[in-house]
């Protein structure tokens, strides 16, 4: 299987904010973005493995400023590091300012998906040759992204979760 750059899984969605997706104080409502987001991601997923991708887990999200109603919002998925069958995708979420056409960062988060067969059984996918220097500090973490998610939903034990434990050693 050939290995592919983040570059090559790149999905980006821009989008405006309309009146039925925000809340009481006219901003995005959070799951109108998860959505969006998560449709990206599933995207980039798909680019990376040309298989059928299934949302494993939402590994982290910060909305760290508010979306405006009206705002265009551009949402950018890339596939950080790819296991045996499961994919980190990186999503960052942009703003674009009306007048200056400048975008700034407002969210970002990190999903994990799965490429499955046509029975839902994982399957493996190709590995991510990073480029850039900001790819490669998201592929080196990632494992221990991983580590963290399968640990927090109970599918490892805390002594398997080893770049954890290297953390405070
Ligand atoms: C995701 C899914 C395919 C995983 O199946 P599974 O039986 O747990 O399979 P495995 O244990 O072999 O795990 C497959 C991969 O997913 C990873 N994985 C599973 N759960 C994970 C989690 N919570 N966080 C991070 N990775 C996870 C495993 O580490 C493994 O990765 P690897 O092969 O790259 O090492 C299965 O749980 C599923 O189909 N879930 C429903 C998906 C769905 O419907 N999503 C939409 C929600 S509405």
């Amino acid at each position: 299987m050939q290995a592919k750059t983040p570059e090559q899984s790149k999905t980006i969605m821009t989008d405006m904010v309309l009146p039925g997706e925000t809340n009481p104080l006219n901003n995005l409502f959070g799951g109108e973005l998860l959505a969006r987001m998560d449709r990206a991601a599933s995207i980039s997923a798909r680019r990376h493995s040309r298989r059928i991708v299934v949302t494993a887990s939402v590994n982290h999200v910060a909305f760290n400023r508010a979306v405006p109603l009206g705002s265009v919002v551009t949402v950018e998925a890339k596939v950080s590091r790819a296991f045996k069958t499961s994919m980190e995708i990186f999503i960052d979420v942009w703003v674009e300012d009306r007048e200056s056409g400048a975008k700034t960062k407002a969210n970002e988060a990190i999903y994990t998906f799965v490429a499955v067969d046509e029975t839902g059984r994982p399957i493996a996918v190709p590995e991510v040759i990073p480029e850039t220097d900001l790819e490669k500090e998201r592929f080196k973490a990632a494992l221990r992204r991983k580590q963290l998610s399968l640990l927090l939903a109970g599918k490892i034990k805390p002594n398997e979760a080893t770049e954890l434990k290297a953390l405070f050693e």
